[in-house]
């Protein structure tokens, strides 16, 4: 057989309103958008926050963090998880995940994470084993809710696909 025809589908709900959402949903999908006024984006104008609920309760925030030489800024979805990691190496799980975002001084818009962060995501949730559900403002003014990271990200790079790491390069 020369080729096979394949279609990958992509679970997820679409909601109307916040009010369509639980109340630990609405809590993370708030600090994502109080989140945005943390942001540091002279360039761009556009600010993006995002928002991490902890199985104990915690909310960390992160936000789009830009630079003078522009492909060192990095995006909020990456200061959240990388700020988590790094300040709370034994954190709760990950349980929720929500992402915002608008221009200065403007209304609240789509916030579809990049493809890199979509990349970094992916791997936050294998490492701890347990799904992150994730809500995103659409396009469409409506809400996107996606029961796990992976849905974002079909065919994507992982640890799996690197040769086994050396005992000298194993972290202990
Ligand atoms: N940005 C994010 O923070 N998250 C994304 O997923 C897409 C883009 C930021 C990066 C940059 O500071 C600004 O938005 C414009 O690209």
């Amino acid at each position: 057989m020369a080729s096979i025809s394949r279609q990958q589908l992509i679970a997820y709900e679409e909601l109307d309103s916040t009010a369509d959402l639980s109340a630990d949903e609405q809590t993370i999908w708030q600090a994502a958008r109080d989140a945005t006024a943390h942001s540091y984006a002279p360039y761009s104008g556009f600010c993006v926050g995002a928002a991490l609920l902890l199985a104990d309760g915690t909310v960390f925030r992160g936000t789009n963090q830009e630079n003078a030489a522009y492909p060192s800024g990095l995006c909020a979805e990456r200061t959240a998880l990388f700020g988590l990691a790094a300040n709370q190496p034994n954190h709760a799980p990950i349980v929720a995940m929500a992402v915002a975002a608008r221009p200065a001084g403007g209304d609240f818009g789509p916030a579809l994470p990049c493809g890199a962060c979509r990349q970094v995501m992916l791997e936050y949730e294998t490492r701890q084993g347990q799904p992150i559900p994730l809500l995103l403002p659409s396009r469409a003014g409506t809400i996107l809710r996606f029961s796990t990271l992976a849905a974002l990200m079909p065919f994507n790079f992982s640890a799996d696909d690197l040769p086994p790491a050396s005992p000298a390069a194993t972290q202990p």
